[in-house]
């Protein structure tokens, strides 16, 4: 078996390994990442995030042009899908994506492994790749597996038939009716696709609420508009089996009849990645929820050895691995960062879009902090009406004493990228008056933003 040696060996190439690779190469390391697909990227970019928003694009522009190209003024001829198409265009831009961070490894001298990697003690990393072994040695190996989709009881899956989000990003034909299990991130964004496309799409979720979690307020006017968008929720419904019978599938659920479709979407969460990494020949036990432990430099109980990411506590979130991968190699390179993690925003990529950061009025309520709530309406808007897409709100969430920002809930249009402004007022410790005394542009989408900062004063002006 031949070794070699690395300042740094990161096992998984996602967000947060290959971000930490790069951020590791660019402070002088000498770094290695071992993957074992033969693309780059992980999950976000092969099978997640990048994946399905080219397909929540395409989707939307197709029921956009069958639905309301009409009241801007647009006479089409009958509009078509082509799936075929529609798909390639996904694998293209995974291809581009994939492909960039093979080069960001070349421009940075990243060493890269194909295979399995595992702990072997004593600095030690085993790489497999089929039948080839082969040993890499470094004063620091880094974690950053991510996760995969969590299996059900009951639930057989059967690839495209009953499957993962990963089936779902590649159907080959439209499904006539598709049942989802889980009205979550994933749930909501698949779901949205293949309804668009023209599937009747059945949501089961477990609890009385969709996106949980979430700020209350958002998640139940978010509901309202995607079952005015066809998306049929059933709530409160434990799924307990599905299977395949003949051509079919069939969802069984407690108290309720079982319900014959063509496909089965599993969305139920996601399960830290820890398989064959050798954790507990290292001593590394997992917390109840399958997680590695690690401390505020993310190192785990084994020396020199760390874990970041989906692996570890806090939201599967691809930019929440990438900045702990960051935090994690500038620590090993002897700085201080630090990650304020109520900073880190979240994002469900529906129509209109859903973005979050900082805490959830029902936090704020637990936690008995007293607040000052702000809420301005796209209605009131005037680039949101331009656009046709007035619906929605931003809501502030502010101290009541020291008026310092807490939590900001957007639903509507390009929510994902406003969100982006709040966050940084997160960050910088910011207090609604700030954002009250920024002027913004008119007429744009982010005024609604510094609206919504002037009702925590109750002084917005456009309503
Ligand atoms: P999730 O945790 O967001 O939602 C899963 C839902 O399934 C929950 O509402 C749960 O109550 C429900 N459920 C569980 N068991 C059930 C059963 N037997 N019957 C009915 N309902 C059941 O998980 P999801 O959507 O699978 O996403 C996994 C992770 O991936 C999330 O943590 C999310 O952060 C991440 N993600 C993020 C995205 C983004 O940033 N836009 C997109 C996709 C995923």
């Amino acid at each position: 078996m031949s070794q070699q040696e690395h300042d740094l060996i990161v096992i998984g190439a996602g967000p947060g390994g290959y971000v930490a690779a790069i951020r590791a190469a660019q402070l002088g390391m000498n770094v290695a990442c071992i993957e074992k697909e033969s693309a780059l990227g992980g999950t976000c970019l092969r099978v997640g995030c990048i994946p399905s928003k080219a397909l929540l694009d395409s989707s939307e522009r197709f029921a956009s042009a069958r639905q309301e190209l009409k009241a801007h003024g647009i006479k089409t001829a009958r509009v078509q899908l082509d799936l075929k198409a529609l798909l390639k265009r996904k694998d293209q831009v995974v291809g581009t994506l994939t492909q960039g961070v093979g080069g960001l490894f070349k421009k940075n001298r990243i060493t890269r492994y194909t295979g399995h990697g595992r702990l072997a003690g004593g600095g030690k990393v085993v790489v497999e790749d089929g039948k080839k072994k082969r040993e890499l040695r470094a004063k620091h190996i880094l974690i950053a597996t991510g996760s995969k989709p969590s299996e059900l009881k009951g639930v057989e899956l059967r690839k495209n038939l009953i499957g993962s989000s990963t089936e779902a990003l590649g159907y080959s034909s439209v499904p006539r009716h598709l049942v989802v299990i889980g009205a979550g991130y994933i749930g909501l964004e698949l779901g949205s696709v293949w309804s668009r496309l023209g599937s009747k799409v059945t949501v089961l979720e477990y609890l009385d609420r969709i996106l949980p979690g979430m700020d209350d307020e958002l998640a139940a006017d978010a509901s309202k508009l995607f079952a005015a968008q066809g998306l049929e929720f059933n709530l409160e419904t434990r799924v307990t089996a599905a299977k395949v019978k003949g051509r079919k599938c069939v969802v069984e659920c407690d108290g309720r009849k079982p319900i014959p479709c063509d496909r089965v979407l599993v969305a139920a969460g996601r399960t830290p990645n820890t398989d064959g990494l050798g954790l507990k020949e290292a001593g590394i036990e997992l917390d109840d929820r399958g997680r590695i432990p690690v401390d505020e430099s993310f190192a785990t109980r084994a020396k020199g050895v760390f874990a970041v990411g989906d692996v570890i506590e806090g939201p599967m979130l691809a930019h929440k691995a990438a900045e702990e991968g960051v935090a994690c190699v500038e620590g090993i390179a002897g700085r201080k960062p630090r990650i304020n993690y109520d900073a880190i925003p979240g994002v469900v990529y529906t129509h209109p879009e859903i973005a979050a950061v900082g805490r959830t009025e029902e936090q704020l309520k637990e936690a008995g902090v007293e607040y000052r709530k702000g809420k301005f309406p796209f209605k009131a808007n005037g680039r949101a009406l331009a656009m046709g897409q007035s619906d929605g709100w931003v809501k502030i969430l502010a101290d009541a004493s020291t008026d310092r920002v807490l939590g900001v809930h957007i639903l509507g249009m390009h929510a994902g990228d406003l969100i982006n402004e709040a966050a940084m007022a997160i960050a910088f410790g910011a207090s609604s008056e700030d954002i009250a005394l920024t002027c913004h542009a008119h007429p744009t989408l982010p005024e609604a933003f510094r609206e919504a900062a002037l009702a925590v004063d109750k002084r917005a002006l456009h309503i």
